[in-house]
């Protein structure tokens, strides 16, 4: 079982779930001085031989079990789909290691419960993996936004809209059961999460939302082959009443006649000046607007977001991770996973109210 002694390098890390975002993992941990990733484990055999050879790992299960139950391994990162992250998670928390799960933390608000309960009762790191929030253009809005040039922000808008973007058709993504949701749970949840860091974690007390899913049954909005079941949506809008009286906007789409292939941001109103952060179609320049009148004339500004070459991703949300497992164990508390169930809370709230017809409050 791994211990408060982890601070001795190297980690020993373990990778359930390697697809794409779990090779993404792998990658990442190996761009980390003082990392040993001891075992992966996939579904797939033929997927665990091509990773343990082309990255030089030792180990491989095709049971997520037993490299759960391994002794020489103190962190386990989880990149399957959404369904398992809970109890992959629980039992690696139960089994004494520090857990960084893909986003999003769970399907539910109730899963997402367990496994910070599970991080809690086992004094263990819980993190979730918001690799977007590592952008260059973030952390530059960050810094203005922390150094009041915006003023009190009081509306928001965030998106991520794809016009073609239905991933693998009859794929867990697309089935209620698996995935929890679509595009919401799937690219919303990132532009939530970028939003609630930049405005300093205001709490959610409401949620309104809508869902429609009128191209992807009719074999719409994929670049791959259509079939088999598709039974979440492909659009959904919430609007998001934040605490203090500010409120949220957020969209996401996987298929939509909209002018975007693929667009994600958010633009944020101040009560001094607004700014805007816009990534169309992953070209990453001239990302970031700032809005102020200057002398009474509306001006806008381009930080110059040459720290784009800073721009993390996954490398920095597990070396964040990391820097909390091997610091100061007291503040491990600080860490079980309740910014990714807050999350999952809103986008459950959003769901609900889609089907419900109404208003959502939070408690
Ligand atoms: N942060 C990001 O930018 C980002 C990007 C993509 C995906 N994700 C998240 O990563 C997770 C995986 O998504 P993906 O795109 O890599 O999907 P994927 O389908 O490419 O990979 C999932 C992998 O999990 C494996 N798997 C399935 N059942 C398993 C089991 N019982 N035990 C072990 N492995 C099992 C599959 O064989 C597959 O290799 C999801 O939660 C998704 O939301 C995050």
């Amino acid at each position: 079982m791994a211990t408060k002694d982890t601070k001795v390098r190297p980690v020993r890390v373990g990778v359930v779930g390697v697809g794409g975002a779990g090779e993404v993992h792998v990658k990442a941990y190996k761009a980390l001085p003082g990392v040993e990733i001891v075992a992966v484990s996939d579904a797939s055999g033929p997927r665990v031989d091509l990773i343990k050879t082309t990255y030089n790992i030792a180990n491989g299960h095709t049971d997520w079990n037993e490299l759960v139950e391994r002794d020489d391994i103190d962190v386990i990162s989880i990149a399957t789909p959404n369904y398992l992250h809970m109890p992959v998670a629980v039992a690696a928390l139960n089994a004494g290691k520090h857990v960084l799960s893909e986003k999003p933390l769970a399907r539910s608000s109730a899963e997402g419960q367990a496994m910070v309960d599970a991080a809690e009762a086992n004094d263990r790191v819980l993190g979730v993996s918001f690799n977007h929030r590592y952008r260059g253009d973030v952390s530059i809005l960050k810094q203005v936004i922390d150094a009041g040039t915006l003023g009190s922000v009081y509306y928001a808008k965030a998106y991520w809209m794809r016009r073609q973007g239905v991933p693998f058709w009859g794929g867990w993504f697309s089935k209620h059961e698996l995935a929890g949701g679509g595009p919401m749970i799937d690219l919303g949840v990132h532009m939530l999460d970028m939003t609630l860091y930049l405005l300093g974690e205001p709490e959610p007390t409401s949620v309104s939302a809508a869902v429609y899913s009128e191209l992807a049954p009719r074999g719409r909005g994929s670049l791959h082959p259509l079939q088999g079941e598709f039974d979440v949506e492909d659009l959904s809008t919430a609007f998001v009443r934040l605490a203090g009286g500010g409120t949220l906007l957020l969209e996401a789409s996987w298929a939509g006649y909209g002018h975007q292939m693929d667009d994600f941001g958010v633009e944020l109103f101040g009560t001094d000046a607004g700014a805007q952060l816009d990534n169309r179609e992953w070209k990453n320049t001239d990302t970031l607007r700032i809005f102020t009148d200057i002398a009474g004339v509306p001006t806008i500004s381009t930080p110059r977001v040459d720290r784009m070459g800073e721009n993390e991703g996954h490398v920095g949300a597990i070396r964040d991770f990391l820097d909390v497992v091997l610091g100061d164990p007291a503040e491990w508390k600080h860490h079980r996973g309740r910014a990714g169930l807050k999350r999952a809370r809103i986008i459950e709230a959003a769901y609900q109210s889609a089907k419900e017809n109404r208003e959502i409050v939070l408690k």
